[in-house]
């Protein structure tokens, strides 16, 4: 079919359908989080149709105007944030999401076509695209390797490094359950091949540095890191890199002038609405995620289900990683089961040390949605039951629901507030495409 049969009316329909759904369901996939409903807010209003470039703000280079009286918003707000959370000097905030980071990075630190890179293999958590993307910058690419998926060995880094002479170790882990140790290999780096930059790609554990639960790579040396703003970090689709190194800074930014032209301003935006918010509960959230996780992955094994890394607490992050096939049960069959629970999970290939199919879980958006205390063991009752097929998935879902009735972190556009009916109005006046009486509303609020 070539046309479509779907009306406006249907399509809004669908997604009150889906919103309706989505505020009774739990997402555990650990790659994906909710934001606040004021980060969001840019998106519906003017920013979302501007480009925004000008960043010194030179009375000569404002081509593009409509992003002229927001441009505090992005330069005052979100990068003085970046910079603080992420404790570095320069902060950019262009690339859309963690693979185009990614792009920019490879492409701005990688060195001429011919060059080598070095980065995670993929039997140790190291993410699909790296190599393919070097690839096509025209990079060479070798491969980190540990005696397990969970650990690197630095004895062969160092004679990788020393004999390869890379331009850049790229640390990419994405199916990962403990951080690799960033100081200990760029210790390792320095020795065997002096002038290889090192980046750090944070996206999985974006939030967790920012909250200060995981430390800051810079702080370990790195020469630069980033990652996508939504993962652990409840923000905008996007993505953000990070150095305190003049010449990294100089080669990102020369590399993003042509790689990044719409980067998105209404998101850049809600970054900084999302990362005004984190900076108060962050430190909290951060430690929670992984007290959760720790406890959920403690709570399943002793409801009879097989994890990974049982020897090492299961996981210092945020992610699990469950062999419900060693239990019997097909990882697609258990996703299924959990989805019919209205608990939203991973099935996959390709988990490090699985030969089969596992299930990928995080405990990230169930905690910033507001779980905490008996809500985890009820929520490993649940998913046990949903995964064993034990109770009825009807019941399941309603006692997910049921979790889903908690404050989440940072609301404050709460009930009554004259946040929230200013926000209202906006939203109002974006649908309607009128002006709004939200401005008023703040004056009066504040005397
Ligand atoms: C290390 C790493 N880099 C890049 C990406 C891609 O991020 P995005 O999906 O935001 O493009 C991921 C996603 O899992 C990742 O783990």
């Amino acid at each position: 079919m070539w046309t479509t049969d779907l009306t406006l009316d249907t399509v809004v329909r669908l997604l009150s359908e889906n919103e309706a759904s989505a505020r009774q369901t739990l997402s555990m996939v650990p790659s994906e989080t909710s934001m606040s409903g004021l980060a969001k807010l840019p998106m519906l209003l003017d920013p979302y149709h501007r480009y925004f470039f000008n960043e010194d703000d030179d009375p000569d280079r404002w081509h593009f105007r409509g992003a002229q009286r927001l441009r505090d918003l992005e330069m005052e707000l979100t990068v003085p944030l970046l910079r603080e959370l992420g404790r570095a000097s320069y902060a950019s905030v262009r690339p859309l999401s963690g693979l185009n980071g990614m792009t920019l990075v490879l492409a701005a630190l990688g060195g001429d076509p011919g060059s080598t890179v070095v980065t995670i293999a993929p039997e140790l958590g190291g993410h699909y695209a790296t190599p393919k993307v070097a690839g096509r910058l025209g990079l060479r690419v070798e491969y980190l390797r540990g005696p397990d998926p969970h650990t690197l060995d630095l004895a062969h880094a160092a004679e990788l490094l020393a004999r390869t002479r890379p331009s850049l170790v790229y640390v990419d882990q994405s199916h990962c359950l403990f951080p690799v140790d960033v100081k200990a290999l760029v210790d390792t780096v320095r020795a065997a091949s002096p002038g290889t930059l090192v980046h750090v790609d944070a996206s999985h554990w974006l939030g967790l540095v920012l909250g200060g639960a995981f430390p800051n790579p810079l702080d370990q040396g790195a020469d630069s890191w980033g990652g996508s703003t939504h993962k652990t970090f409840p923000g905008p689709q996007k993505a953000v890199v990070l150095t305190r190194d003049p010449a990294v800074e100089q080669l990102i930014r020369d590399t993003q002038d042509f790689l990044i032209s719409n980067h998105h301003f209404a998101a850049t935006i809600g970054l900084g609405i999302a990362l005004l918010e984190f900076r108060d509960f962050g430190p909290d959230y951060t430690r929670a995620v992984l007290e959760h996780t720790r406890r959920f992955g403690r709570l399943l094994t002793e409801r009879g289900l097989t994890l990974a890394a049982a020897d090492r607490g299961h996981s210092a992050g945020h992610q699990l990683w469950l062999d419900t096939e060693a239990d019997g049960i097909p990882a697609k069959t258990a996703a299924a089961r959990l989805s019919a629970a209205s608990l939203k999970v991973n099935f996959m290939s390709g988990l490090p040390g699985f030969t089969g199919q596992g299930v990928r879980i995080g405990l990230n958006e169930a905690t910033y949605e507001g779980l905490s205390g008996d809500d985890i063991d009820e929520l490993a009752d649940v998913f046990v039951a949903a995964v064993r097929d034990t109770e009825p998935p009807a019941l399941l879902a309603e006692r997910t629901a049921a979790l889903r009735r908690r404050t989440p972190y940072g609301a404050r556009a709460t009930e009554g507030s004259p946040l929230l009916a200013a926000a209202l109005e906006l939203c109002e006046g974006a649908l309607r495409r009128t002006g709004t009486a939200a401005e008023r509303i703040l004056t009066e609020a504040a005397r």
